[in-house]
C-alpha cells in the first residue's frame, strides 16, 4: 500500500519511516525512529530525488509505482548517496533501467565502490552551479562538501522554490503521518533531536554548513520549502531553523545555562553535582541540566554541550585517569569540535586524586576556544560539610561566568 504526502504542485513525498532501527549508524540510539524522505517529481519529466535505506525500499518501490502509474521514471538526482539514501539506487536502475542518473562525480565514484552497479545505465555528472530543466521546472545543483559525505550536493528548484538540502535541516525521529515542521510542535518536540542529529552526525563539518548557508544566503528569499533527507519539510518559518544551524555550525551555545555531566562510583560525586546544581537554582541560575555520563548515551550529552554555554564535568578518579565514560565524551567533544564554551572541574579521587588536573590538561590541549574556571572543586571521597565553601566559590564563578 502506498503512503504518499504532497509537498506542493506536483512534488511528492514518498519516503518512508524507520521504528525498527535501533541505533543509527549503528551508533547513535534513535527511541523515536527515523525517516529516510526521498521525492517524486511529476513535471513532464519524472524525477526521483534520492532514493531510501535497503529496509524502506518496499515502501519507496510502492509509493512510486501508485505515482507513476505506469508512466516511466526519467530522472533519479543524488544528492547524497550514503547508504541510508542510496541504498535503493540499484533497485531503482533495476526497475527503470532508463532513467537517467544525475549526481556529482564524486558521487558516482562512491557509489561504485559501495556496489551500487550504476555503470551501464546513463550516468550525468554534474557540478556547482549547473541547471537542468524537467520540463516546467528547472533546477540548479549546488556542491555542499563534507554536509556530510564529501560528494554530497543540494539541488535548488527555481521554478517553485524547493531546496533539496540533503542531510543538512535533517533531523531523527520519525514523521509518523506528519510531513510539515508546522504539524507539529517543533520548538517543544523536535528540537532536541534535531540537535542531536545535526551535532552527532556532521557536528565536525560546521565550517562546511557554513559555506552552504552562506550560498543559501544569496536565495534566502527565493526558498519556499527546505526538503531534507531527515525529519520534516520546512514551509513555514524557516528562519527558525536556520538561525539553529548556524549556530550549532558557529559552535556558539544556544543558550545560556549549564549543563552538569558527572561520573560517580558510589554516589558521592552524583551528590556534588546535585549540590552544585541546587546552590545554582539556590542562586538563580535555573537553566541547569544534570546528566550521569554512565546511563547516558554520548549524542545526548554531546547535543547537550552544543546547548549550554557551560559545562561543569565532575568525575572521579579511575586507573590514576579520567574516568573511562567521561573521558569518551571529552574525546567525542574534540571529534565534533565543539568550541566557547566555559568549563568547571569537580575531582574526586580517595588516594590520588588526578581527574581534575588531566580533565583540565586535555580541555586546555585538545579542544578549541575553552576557558576552564579557576574554582574547582577537590573531593576525597565524599562531600564533607568542610567543602561548603569551596562549593559556595564553584557555584558564584559559574553564576557569575553565566551572567556576563
Ligand atoms: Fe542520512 Fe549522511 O546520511
Amino acid at each position: 500500500m502506498h503512503c504518499v504526502r504532497t509537498v506542493t504542485d506536483n512534488l511528492y513525498w514518498v519516503g518512508a519511516n524507520d521504528h525498527r532501527l535501533t541505533l543509527f549508524e549503528n551508533i547513535h540510539p534513535i527511541p523515536r525512529g527515523v525517516s529516510y524522505n526521498a521525492y517524486l517529481l511529476l513535471d513532464e519529466k519524472s524525477v526521483l530525488f534520492d532514493t531510501v535505506d535497503w529496509s524502506a525500499c518496499r515502501q519507496l518501490l510502492e509509493n512510486m509505482e501508485y505515482l507513476l502509474a505506469g508512466k516511466p521514471l526519467d530522472y533519479l538526482v543524488i544528492n547524497h548517496m550514503e547508504p541510508d539514501h542510496g541504498a535503493s539506487i540499484e533497485e531503482i536502475l533495476l526497475r527503470w533501467p532508463k532513467v537517467k542518473v544525475i549526481s556529482t562525480e564524486k558521487s558516482f565514484m562512491l557509489m561504485r565502490q559501495f556496489g551500487f552497479h550504476v555503470d551501464g545505465h546513463e550516468l550525468v555528472e554534474v557540478k556547482e552551479g549547473d541547471t537542468y530543466s524537467f520540463g516546467a521546472h528547472n533546477v540548479t545543483f549546488v556542491g555542499a562538501p563534507m554536509v556530510h559525505w564529501p560528494e554530497a550536493m543540494v539541488t535548488f528548484d527555481t521554478t517553485n522554490g524547493v531546496l533539496f538540502s540533503a542531510d543538512a535541516f535533517g533531523s531523527f525521529i520519525a514523521l509518523d503521518g506528519k510531513l510539515f515542521a508546522d504539524e507539529v510542535d517543533f520548538d517543544r518536540d523536535w528540537i532536541d533531536e534535531a540537535r542531536r542529529y545535526l551535532t552527532n552526525i556532521v557536528g565536525k563539518y560546521g565550517p562546511h554548513i557554513q559555506l552552504l548557508l552562506k550560498k543559501a544566503g544569496g536565495i534566502l528569499d527565493q526558498i519556499k520549502f527546505i526538503c531534507p533527507l531527515h525529519g520534516p519539510v520546512w514551509r513555514k518559518d524557516l528562519m527558525y531553523f536556520i538561525d539553529k544551524y548556524d549556530k550549532w555550525s558557529r559552535y556558539e551555545p544556544e543558550e545560556k545555562g549549564v549543563l552538569i555531566a558527572y561520573a560517580s562510583m558510589y554516589g558521592n560525586t552524583e551528590a556534588a553535582a546535585q549540590a552544585l546544581a541546587a546552590k545554582l537554582c539556590e542562586k538563580g541560575v535555573t537553566n541547569v541540566a544534570v546528566y550521569d555520563v554512565s546511563n547516558t548515551h554520548v549524542s545526548y550529552l554531546i547535543s547537550e554541550a552544543f546547548k549550554y554555554s557551560h559545562i561543569v564535568l565532575a568525575s572521579v578518579t579511575y586507573n590514576l585517569g579520567i574516568y573511562p565514560v567521561m573521558h569518551n565524551f571529552l574525546m567525542d567533544m574534540k571529534a565534533l569540535n565543539l568550541q566557547n564554551r566555559t568549563f568547571a572541574l569537580i575531582e574526586n579521587g580517595s588516594w590520588a586524586c588526578k581527574s581534575g588536573d588531566l580533565m583540565q590538561k586535555f580541555i586546555d590541549e585538545e579542544l578549541k576556544n575553552m576557558t576552564v574556571l579557576n574554582e574547582r572543586l577537590s573531593l576525597a571521597s565524599s562531600l564533607s560539610e568542610s567543602k561548603g565553601a569551596e562549593l559556595d566559590a564553584l557555584a558564584d564563578a559559574l553564576t557569575e561566568s553565566v551572567r556576563a
